[in-house]
């Protein structure tokens, strides 16, 4: 049975995808058939094929394999805005038994499945339901992405207890977002200090980590 990893973050645009896909090549690299979804991506561009979302197709290319579109992004909204919003917008309600239905397909075929998920973790995906309800009703292991800037060990800390209450939080990412805050180095010691699961890596700004930066994968793999 594959192993499944959500990929959440301190907010939305703070390096979920990037770090995501950077990722899943570390871990194909290790050999592994790496799964990918983007289970609900607000934000789509009208195409021949129908409505594709840029996150879920940058995980299908760092995947390396022609994951069905479908399965990888079962809910692609139009409009950019909360995805509870955008289905509201799009005349969609979003069922996590559907979800669950690709979820399934996926991990029937690949090692690892990664899944970035929606903006940051308690995101809502419909009146009732969040993120944070799909993923901890499946017990499934979660990685925080941080992106490094003003604010963000507060944002890290606050993720990392609501997570950490429902599921295993298995590490997390620092990203070290452009523009780069002088001090990254000083808010990885203090996120180093303060969350209660290991770092498994920190992105620089632009390129692949490499080197002692690079993903700790056996710390991370040996979590989930
Ligand atoms: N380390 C980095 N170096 C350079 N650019 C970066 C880095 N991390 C993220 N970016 C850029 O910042 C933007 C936001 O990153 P990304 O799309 O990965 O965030 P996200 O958390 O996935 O956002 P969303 O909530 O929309 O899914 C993108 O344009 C991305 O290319
Ligand atoms: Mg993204």
């Amino acid at each position: 049975m594959a192993k499944i990893l959500l990929v959440t973050g301190t907010d939305t645009g703070v390096g979920k995808t990037h770090a995501a896909c950077a990722l899943v090549r570390a871990l194909r690299a290790q050999g592994l058939v790496v799964g990918v979804m983007k289970p609900v991506a607000s934000g789509c561009e009208r195409t021949a094929d129908g409505l594709r979302n840029d996150d879920a197709l940058a995980l299908i290319a760092a995947s390396g394999r022609d994951w069905p579109y479908a399965d990888v992004n079962p809910y692609a909204l139009a409009q950019p805005i909360a995805p509870h919003l955008a289905a509201i917008a799009d005349g969609v309600t979003i069922d996590t038994a559907v979800l669950d239905v690709a979820v399934e397909r996926l991990v029937a075929q690949c090692e690892v499945l990664v899944i970035e998920g929606a903006g940051g973790w308690r995101v809502p995906l419909n009146e009732r339901d969040s993120m944070a309800g799909w993923v901890s009703r499946h017990h499934w292991p979660v990685l925080l992405v941080v992106g490094l800037r003003l604010g963000c060990i507060n944002h890290a800390l606050l993720s990392a207890e609501s997570i950490a209450r429902r599921v295993p939080l298995v590490g997390w990412v620092g990203n070290r977002l452009p523009p780069e805050q002088a001090e990254w180095r000083d808010n990885v010691a203090a996120l180093d200090q303060r969350l209660p699961a290991p770092r498994i890596a920190i992105l620089p700004p632009h390129g692949e980590p490499d080197g002692a930066d690079g993903f700790d994968l056996k710390a991370l793999l040996s979590r989930l």
